[in-house]
């Protein structure tokens, strides 16, 4: 499924109840992974049918291609998916966290997956 953070857009998979997140634009032609399918532990991009690991963003279609993945984390019912260090600009304001997190449980139920 696609999730937008408001200023991006990540896929998020499930895979056999494990969460995976990772950009939402393929290496290939920029296709929407979050619209793909999952099968046999891969998710199809729907555009041309490239194959990516979702626990490493790897292809086999090219091994130098690696689609960034992030890390997720569970607090109790609550899912999150840590984006990595905020950017410069966001370094500037007072509160910026150290590293930033977006919530997605609201958005992720046990039964998505990357082809809902
Ligand atoms: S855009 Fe994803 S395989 Fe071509």
């Amino acid at each position: 499924m696609e999730i937008y953070t408001g200023n991006r857009m990540l896929c998020v998979v499930n895979l056999d109840g494990e969460i995976y997140a990772m950009d939402n634009s393929c290496p290939h032609w920029g296709g929407p992974l979050g619209r793909g399918v999952v099968e046999n532990g891969k998710l199809r991009c729907p555009w041309h049918q490239w194959e990516f690991d979702p626990r490493t963003g790897a292809t086999p279609r090219n091994p130098g291609v690696i689609v960034p993945t992030y890390k997720v984390k569970f607090e109790g019912d609550d899912v999150y998916v840590e984006l990595g260090p905020c950017t410069p600009r966001e370094a500037r304001t007072a509160h910026a966290p150290e590293r930033r997190c977006l919530a997605v449980s609201s958005q992720v139920s046990e039964t998505d997956s990357a082809n809902d």
